[in-house]
């Protein structure tokens, strides 16, 4: 069997310094997450209790089973994104577990601007449902919502991928097989309204929830009607009259009991066979994490060492070991469950673009689930390394990301830029889930570098014309280019518009990955077809 030898030495001055570096950004971290998941300001959420209603998270503890860990996704959500403070973009989504079982749950957060859809809650509301029908989740809605955030209309509602899109993929969620449950625990209204019409099964709470096309108001001005919202779509209305929804829930812990209950009685559907092996913990503390891992991106990082401190009994069984250096590539179990693991070790050769392809055709002839260590500034560039194809050896391993169909998750701990970011399966490869360390950074390339092509275009530019920049001038282009590049590439800018599913503390990596392999072995794997690789 194979261990990792670990070298680090806790004494050293390194480690130190970037203890104390990481540990201030997982602070930092924690403090900021703490904050977002209080949820609306003190007035809302004490307005909301005094309705009877549970807080979002109280509901979501509730409906879980006790002990059993939330993968959130999405919690940085619209963070400093709009001019209203929008915490978790007004919604609560993550994996949890109800009887044993995996389950997508979505939750306005009626304390932030009534639990309305911002741009990007939509965003985030089908980020929830595609990891669902990806990982074949039943989705559990705990519906508390006045429908579109109206101002923003335009972001909202007309487009393919708006509002709407909601309920287009509830329909086809139900059609795949993937169980659609809602509970209506507050206002559901317009729009909102299909969310609970559409489910598979729905709940509704007496008093508090309510289900209308139109509200009162509306009702009255356009036929004149005077109703009040209780008689309008009550929970009386509903179970007895209408027929919209099928549970009367005398409160919102009846309703969360009523859910539960509907769990417990699904179907035991098909889901991804592995051998599974007895969970070990690694032989490394992952604490230490904090300590081996330089965060100045220009400092290069051993991924062996990270991965000690994930993988079960730190055993890695490395695949091509001495040949494309700059890729690691091996199988390796995280709590029992198998992985291959692709880790970057420098910049992308030719050589470990082929070692990575031909890593990727093994987990997906075995059918092992992929996971990708990102810490990459790219490609290798210069006249050498085009001569010698790098580009045709770089798309492969493009093309090998993009059509294995295994599950593939990724972790970015470092850089992400470029073209490496593609290699190594980046947002538009479609990971069935991406995370971020506080230290990674993302970006087409590096300021530095975006800067120096801007400023070497505009200086072509005026060498035709035989002028100069002076070095103010040159100055002006180059630093706004750099501040721009390291605001947009950092991960809170970055989760905030839904990038990702979540900046994690690198400390609780193996946890977060075990959660995501769990998340993934519930869809059956498919058959990979590669396709031509270019040779
Ligand atoms: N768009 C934008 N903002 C909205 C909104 C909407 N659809 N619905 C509510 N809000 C805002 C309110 O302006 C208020 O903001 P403020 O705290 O900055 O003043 C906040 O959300 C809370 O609303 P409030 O009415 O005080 O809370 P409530 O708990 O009594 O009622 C609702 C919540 C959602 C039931 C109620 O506001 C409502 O019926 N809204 C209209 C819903 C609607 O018709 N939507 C159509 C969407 S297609």
């Amino acid at each position: 069997m194979s261990f990792i030898n670990s070298n680090v030495s806790v004494h050293s001055s390194d480690y130190k310094s970037n203890f104390a570096a990481n540990k201030a950004v997982c602070d930092d971290l924690a403090e900021k997450s703490a904050r977002i998941r209080l949820g609306g300001d003190e007035k809302s959420r004490q307005r909301h209790q005094t309705q009877g209603k549970l807080l979002v998270r109280d509901r979501i503890a509730l409906l879980c089973d006790k002990g059993t860990p939330f993968l959130e996704v999405g919690l940085f959500g619209a963070y400093e994104t709009y001019s209203d403070v929008v915490p978790a973009a007004g919604t609560v989504a993550g994996v949890g577990v109800v009887h044993g079982r995996q389950c997508m749950i979505i939750a306005n957060d009626a304390t932030v601007k009534g639990g309305t859809y911002y741009p990007l809650t939509v965003k985030k509301h089908l980020r929830a449902q595609e990891i669902a029908l990806e990982n074949r989740l039943p989705c559990l809605y705990l519906v508390d919502s006045g429908g579109a955030f109206l101002p923003m209309q335009s972001e909202v509602f007309p487009d393919r991928d708006h509002f709407g899109r909601i309920f287009f993929n509830q329909a086809n969620l139900s059609a795949a097989g993937v169980p659609q449950i809602a509970a209506v625990m507050g206002a559901c209204t317009a729009g909102g309204a299909y969310v609970p019409a559409m489910s598979d099964q729905s709940i509704i709470v007496n008093k508090t929830g309510t289900i209308f096309l139109a509200g009162p108001p509306l009702v009255k001005a356009a036929t004149g009607e005077d109703v009040t919202a209780e008689e309008l779509g009550g929970a009386r209305v509903h179970t007895e009259l209408s027929g919209v929804a099928d549970y009367f829930a005398e409160n919102d812990q009846d309703a969360i009991r009523i859910m539960r209950e509907i769990v417990f009685h699904l179907g035991e559907k098909d889901h991804a066979r592995v051998s599974l092996r007895s969970p070990e913990p690694p032989a490394f503390d992952p604490e230490e994490i904090l300590g081996i891992w330089n965060p100045d991106l220009k400092r290069q990082n051993n991924p062996l060492e990270v991965i000690a401190r994930i993988v079960d009994s730190s055993r890695f069984f490395e695949f091509k070991k001495n040949y494309g250096t700059s890729v690691l590539a091996g199988f390796a179990h995280i709590e029992g469950m198998p992985c291959g693991i692709l880790a970057n070790n420098g910049v992308l050769f030719s050589e470990s673009a082929l070692k990575a392809t031909h890593f990727i055709e093994l987990c997906v002839t075995e059918q092992v689930p992929l996971i990708f260590l990102q810490n990459i500034s790219g490609f290798m560039v210069g006249a050498q390394y085009e001569r010698g194809g790098i580009a045709k050896d770089g798309a492969k391993m493009v093309h090998a990301v993009s059509t294995a169909k295994i599950p593939k998750i990724t972790m970015m701990l470092g850089g992400s830029f470029g073209a490496g970011n593609y290699g190594m399966c980046g947002r538009a490869f479609g990971p069935r889930l991406l995370w971020t360390w506080p230290t990674s950074r993302i970006s087409v390339m590096g300021g530095e570098q975006a800067s120096q092509v801007l400023l070497a275009v505009k200086q072509g530019q005026l060498a035709r014309e035989g002028k100069k920049l002076t070095a103010a001038e040159q100055d002006a282009i180059v630093s706004p280019i750099r501040e721009k590049y390291e605001r947009e590439g950092h991960p809170y800018y970055a989760s905030a518009r839904l990038w990702d599913d979540g900046v994690i503390d690198m400390r609780h990596s193996r946890a977060v990955l075990a959660a995501s392999l769990a998340t993934v072995l519930n869809a059956p794997m498919e058959k990979t077809n590669l396709g031509v690789l270019r040779m």
